[in-house]
């Protein structure tokens, strides 16, 4: 099981890009976590900006050292985080769903994104960042992220942000402990939580809008869509996307 000990921060440019400074040079221990109240340059995928109110929501970075998992198979940590931060949530309201890869929604708004960094070193990945931002106690969001929802807005009242950082760490250690021990495991609770699993839905890549529904996610993340052709269609990140009916 991993230590984890939490730095509790005011401010920051990011914690991800924090966390990268303080470990790079160094050999700081698996567990450490940077933990913010608002970040001035909060990054999102591609990058992107992430947009979160001082004080309001959850800003983290875990540090985690998966020195024997093979590169190939770093979607696993991608899946752990994902499952913990579903499990916890949906002990507040039932309701909480991944979004493949690693997005995680409520219903079809998002509440929280994941933006994983490894840096890899010549025998695998020497250390890997987990920033997690997660909507808590925000009601109004301003950027121009299409569907943002919070924990507050879900339950009609505040949450306490240390607590629940305590919690998704609690389950995250128990769920990454499947990473070296139960990968099938831990990839079928991961696709359980799956948005939309099994469902018919539209769909569109680079050919345009297809009907089609999720049959699988890939060991290495390829997420598999059955067609109305029967065919198997396999993607990337950012390769498909769902059309909202919001
Ligand atoms: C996404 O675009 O879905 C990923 C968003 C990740 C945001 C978090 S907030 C804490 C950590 N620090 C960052 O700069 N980004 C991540």
């Amino acid at each position: 099981m991993i230590d984890f000990n939490i730095i509790n921060l005011t401010e920051c440019d990011s914690t991800n890009a924090y966390l990268q400074n303080k470990i790079s040079g160094n050999d700081t221990a698996e567990g450490l976590v940077i933990s913010t109240l608002f970040q001035t340059k909060g990054r999102g995928q591609l990058s992107n900006v992430w947009e979160s109110e001082r004080s309001k929501n959850l800003l983290c970075s875990i540090l985690l050292r998966p020195e024997t998992l093979p590169v190939k198979q770093q979607f696993l940590i991608s899946q752990a985080i994902s499952v913990a931060i579903v499990e916890v949530l949906n002990t507040y309201s039932d309701g909480f769903k991944i979004k493949w890869p690693n997005d995680i929604y409520y219903k079809e708004f998002k509440i929280a994104g994941i933006l994983i960094e490894n840096n890899l070193s010549s025998g695998g990945i020497g250390s890997c960042i987990i920033g997690i931002g997660l909507n808590v106690n925000q009601t109004e969001f301003h950027s121009d992220a299409p569907n943002p929802i919070s924990l507050k807005n879900i339950l009609g009242h505040s949450v306490n942000i240390l607590k629940l950082l305590d919690e998704i760490l609690s389950a995250f250690n128990l769920v990454y402990t499947l990473v070296y021990s139960d990968v099938k495991m831990l990839r079928e609770r991961y696709f359980d939580l799956l948005l939309f699993n099994g469902e018919e839905r539209i769909y569109s890549d680079a050919s345009g809008n297809f009907i089609g529904k999720i049959i699988d996610v890939e060991g290495d993340g390829h997420l598999l869509v059955l067609d109305s052709t029967n065919n198997i269609r396999r993607y990337a990140f950012k390769e498909i996307s769902i059309i909202p009916n919001y």
